[in-house]
């Protein structure tokens, strides 16, 4: 499936493929998969041929923002195309609005969460939230955490101090929670989890810099 998913346009790494995968395959047959921010689908297909072996249901929330990054609605065309051409068109439950506006009146339970929409502390705040419909034991995964600041601010302020996730590390930037109560050990494997973060940071700073002066060679790390 990664020799799919590799083909289209995004920014999930092999590895981090690899963890969402199998996160989808624990998920319990009959459960429910929700992905915010799909994109071009390089992670859908992923979580959509994991979960078709198990007849797991995967929901995925994207307003297709206009815009350079996202690309809008030409970006809806190229998700649609990239499912029908892993034969996965009708495995997905497309919902083409912002997650903040489907939250309030979401009513279902989730087993697997997949936050990769907005990065802005205030999205993924919400998005956040969204681990009220999941029952103990359910997945959380967050990508570009311990990467962008918006991830990582709102990790800081609404997981690690909470009770209801528990962190359990990380693929490059994928971190990996349970819905959970925390030990003290977790949170200290998240707090250990900063040097990387500034790091990060410090790169970013640097490769922007660089593209002050018209370098354009390198992308961001994660
Ligand atoms: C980083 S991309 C997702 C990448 C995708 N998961 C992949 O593997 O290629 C972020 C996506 O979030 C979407 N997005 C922006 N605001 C959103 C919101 N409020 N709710 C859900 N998705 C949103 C954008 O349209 C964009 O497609």
């Amino acid at each position: 499936m990664w020799a799919r998913a590799a083909t289209i346009g995004g920014w999930l790494h092999p590895d981090q493929a690899c963890a969402l995968w199998e996160a989808a395959r624990r998920v319990r047959p009959g459960g429910t998969i929700v992905e915010i921010g799909s994109h071009q689908g390089r992670s859908t297909v992923v979580l959509a041929a994991a979960a078709g072996q198990a007849g797991t249901r995967v929901v995925a929330i994207d307003p297709f923002v206009e815009g350079r990054m996202f690309g809008g609605a030409g970006t809806r065309t190229q998700f649609e195309a990239n499912l029908d051409a892993a034969g996965l068109r009708d495995a997905v439950e497309l919902i083409a609005q912002p997650s903040g506006t489907i939250r309030p009146q979401w009513t279902e339970r989730i087993d697997m969460l997949y936050i990769d929409g907005k990065h802005d502390y205030w999205t993924v705040r919400d998005d956040l939230r969204w681990t009220s419909y999941i029952p103990q034991g359910g997945q959380v995964l967050v990508h570009d955490a311990f990467s962008s600041v918006g991830v990582t601010v709102a990790l800081l302020r609404h997981v690690l101090p909470g009770r209801g996730l528990r962190y359990l590390g990380r693929t490059g930037s994928l971190a990996q929670f349970e819905v959970a109560p925390p030990h003290a050990r977790d949170r200290v494997r998240m707090l250990g989890e900063l040097p990387w973060w500034l790091r990060n940071l410090a790169i970013k700073v640097v490769l922007r810099a660089g593209r002050m002066f018209g370098h354009r060679a390198t992308p961001d790390p994660f």
